[in-house]
């Protein structure tokens, strides 16, 4: 009976923001505006990282390279999103869709295995001062920036062949904005929990991998700071901290929420 329902389907249909189409425009035009401000902001970082001979350390590295990972990644969904918006048509290729869903995988595990390398670098700064500039020695970050960007692809190129060698069948609606993995896979048709196991198992590893690195880089920083007696001392190596770990959640819990909510059946 499955057999007979298998229709090869050629392109997806991007549903998201089609049940509002009175304010395409103003859709457009906001998140326009949205992805030039994250252009100027990360760009401006870059910049100022890049010409700034005193902003010369690991810290600003890692920094530079988070933003430009950070552009990449906004606009691997954001200029597509725009490009629907603004043509007012939906479809994307199974290609297109393989690309982008490839793309943002990548990405997203680039971004967090340089947010895990910055919570080491403030690790290494706040509690082994005296032998920082002899542990990230620029040879160690560039290595640390390599792996960062490197690491995910092997993996996530063979997660994305497994996610679009499930057999797609009936409906090409994906009710999303670009195309992610659980939307995907809510298409797939036949019993499918084996793949999603492994395809979901993949990629809490990467996410989680960092995130422990990060919580134990921070638990490790935790304790120097609370003996430390100067208040001078704490406040700094507070300031230094929080802006990164404000990220750090705001990037975590905005992808878990994500994931949970397009598992659940709403
Ligand atoms: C990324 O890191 C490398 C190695 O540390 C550095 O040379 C490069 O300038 C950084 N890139 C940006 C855009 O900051």
């Amino acid at each position: 009976m499955v057999e007979k329902n298998l229709t090869l389907i050629e392109e997806f249909i991007l549903l998201g923001f089609s049940e509002l189409p009175n304010i395409q425009e103003f859709l457009f035009v906001i998140f326009l505006i949205i992805y030039i401000s994250i252009l100027l902001g990360n760009g401006l970082i870059i910049v100022i990282t890049n010409m700034e001979p005193a902003l010369q350390i690991p810290m600003y590295y890692f920094l530079g390279n988070f933003s430009f990972a950070g552009i990449c990644y906004t606009s691997v969904t954001l200029l597509r999103m725009l490009m629907n918006l603004w043509r007012q048509k939906r479809n994307i290729s199974l290609l297109s869709c393989a690309v982008q869903l490839c793309f943002f995988l990548i990405l997203a595990a680039t971004e967090s295995f340089l947010l895990a390398v910055m919570a080491y670098d403030h690790y290494v700064a706040i509690c082994k001062p005296l032998s920082y500039p002899l542990i990230m020695n620029h040879k160690m970050c560039v290595q640390m920036v390599i792996g960062s960007w490197v690491t995910g692809i092997p993996v996530l190129i063979g997660q994305t062949y497994q996610v679009f060698s499930v057999p797609f069948c009936g409906s090409n609606k994906l009710n999303h904005v670009f195309c992610d993995m659980p939307t995907l896979m809510k298409l797939a048709c036949g019993d499918t929990s084996g793949d999603e196991f492994f395809i979901y198992i993949d990629c809490f590893l990467f996410a989680l991998i960092p995130f422990l690195l990060i919580l134990f880089s921070y638990i490790r920083i935790l304790s120097p700071i609370l003996k430390l007696l100067s208040t001078i001392g704490r406040s700094k190596a507070f300031s230094i901290c929080s802006s990164h770990l404000i990220v750090v959640c705001l990037f975590y819990s905005s992808d878990f929420i994500a994931y949970l909510q397009s598992t659940s059946s709403y």
